[in-house]
């Protein structure tokens, strides 16, 4: 990686500590200063390509700071890191040109997201090709060779070619923004951007001024033109997460751009027209959002032209091995003198046994938290607290003989078990459970109703 320089400023010690190891562990060299003016002396003579700064401080605060930046002149990425108190704050650090804030305690995933998306911002205006090389590479690789994932490989290359709209689901943590990133870099828009939008992280008041931009004086506040996320993505794919946080009046505008291609921006007197890919993501089931009127039914419509579900974890038991390896490689990484880390037998088994309510992001935690408490030896099953249910006893075995001879009630209650496995596995999809089976989905209703299971 080639050296990327983020200057982080707080005046708490320990949480500069944090960040800062935060940072390495990423590779990026860091700098720091306890508060707005150090920082701005130190950016005097040190060149920064990022600057991190906590909003409250002593002296200089972190909006004074921005402003202070912005009116010297200089153009460094800022990321705001506020406290929940004090959102109106970060919508401020926002309007005066931050790129991003992130809300304390904020996980290092959220922090990966921020910079990448920073620099994926940055990148269009400079054009620096090693920078986009490297948020590619942060997300290379979507792990998996269960028949479900291959199932997930095969639509991602089906529908990557073409223009449509994507509409993923699944639960949190299955992978959705990476399938998202799959399909823009298996298209022909590669070379241009992947924007991601979190619509549940910006403020509902913002949202609509983050996708489509605004002209100076559009409102108390635009004292320039800013350019949204839709121009941003002109060419390219704009990723649209948690689209039914989006406020349903601003889902109505939407609906125009996936109708016709065209925006205009808040304050602004033209349409612009956009050649914008739309993947929209969802951990809520998107039938049951447009019933409780958080989703527009012709917004659903639009963008259910091609839907990819992904499975939970807990369904495709056989991938975590795969995963294990990933992300023991992946967090160890950052330490290359050393060799990496192997997995007991009794752990992995234990991790494959655990029910994941997380997934794979769960996983990916667990094996970087196992990995500080191995001190980065071996993983063992100590150093994953899970809540694992006792393995079930063996089904009556083969070689044991039975004392009841009758046919019909055995294999009832065989038939009932694996039904109701095979719906725990697929998170009670019956499509899924059928797949499982190897049975039609009727015959699955069917044998639900004749044994009571479930809602059936
Ligand atoms: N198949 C996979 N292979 C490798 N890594 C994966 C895979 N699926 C998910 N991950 C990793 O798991 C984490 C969560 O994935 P992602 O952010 O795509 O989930 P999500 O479905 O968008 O979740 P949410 O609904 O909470 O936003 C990420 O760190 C991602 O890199
Ligand atoms: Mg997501």
């Amino acid at each position: 990686m080639k050296d990327i320089r983020v200057l982080v400023v707080d005046d708490e010690p320990n949480m500069r500590r944090v960040l800062e190891i935060m940072l390495a562990r990423r590779g990026y060299k860091t700098i720091s200063a306890a508060d707005g003016r150090e920082a701005f002396s130190l950016l005097q003579s040190a060149p920064v390509d990022l600057v991190i700064s906590d909003l409250r401080m002593p002296g200089m605060n972190g909006i004074e700071l921005l402003r202070k930046l912005r009116e010297s002149g200089s153009d460094v990425p800022l990321i705001m890191i506020t406290a929940h108190g004090s959102i109106e704050s970060a919508v401020e650090a926002m309007r005066l040109g931050a790129c991003d804030y992130l809300l304390r305690p904020f996980d290092t995933e959220t922090l990966d997201l921020s910079i990448s998306r920073v620099f994926s911002v940055r990148d269009v205006i400079q054009q620096k090709d090693y920078l986009r090389e490297q948020i590619e590479h942060a997300w290379e690789g979507l792990i998996g060779t269960s028949a479900a994932m291959q199932a997930v490989r095969t639509q991602i290359e089906r529908v990557a070619p073409t223009r449509a709209a994507v509409l993923l689901t699944g639960e949190t943590g299955t992978g959705k923004e990476v399938v998202a990133r799959a399909i823009h870099r298996a298209s022909d828009r590669r070379e241009r951007l992947f924007v991601p939008v979190n619509c549940a992280a910006i403020p509902a008041d913002m949202l609509e001024s983050e996708l489509f931009g605004f002209e100076k004086g559009a409102f108390t506040g635009a004292v320039r033109r800013h350019i949204g996320k839709f121009e941003l993505a002109d060419g390219g794919t704009l990723f649209l997460d948690e689209i039914t946080e989006m406020p349903v009046a601003l889902q109505a505008k939407l609906l125009r751009v996936l109708q016709d291609g065209v925006i205009e921006r808040l304050g602004g007197d033209r349409a612009l027209s956009l050649d914008v890919r739309i993947i929209a993501a969802s951990n809520r089931s998107p039938v049951q959002a447009i019933r409780e009127g958080h989703l527009r039914e012709d917004v659903y419509y639009r963008l259910n032209v091609f839907t990819i579900e992904l499975p939970p974890l807990r369904a495709r038991r056989e991938d975590i091995p795969a995963l294990v390896r990933h992300f023991i490689a992946l967090h160890a990484g950052a330490r290359p003198t050393r060799a990496v880390p192997t997995i007991t037998p009794q752990a992995l088994d234990l991790l494959q046994r655990y029910d994941w309510p997380g997934n794979v992001r769960e996983l990916g935690n667990m094996i970087e938290r196992a990995l500080i408490l191995s001190g980065g030896r071996t993983l063992e099953a100590s150093h994953f607290p899970l809540d694992v249910p006792p393995r079930a006893p063996p089904a009556a075995s083969a070689h044991a003989p039975v004392q009841d001879l009758r046919l019909e009630p055995a294999v009832e209650a065989l038939e009932k078990q694996l039904l109701t496995q095979a719906l725990r596995e697929s998170g009670g999809n019956k499509a899924r459970a059928a797949q499982l089976l190897q049975i039609s989905e009727r015959s699955v209703w069917y044998k639900l109703k004749k044994y009571g299971i479930g809602d059936a």
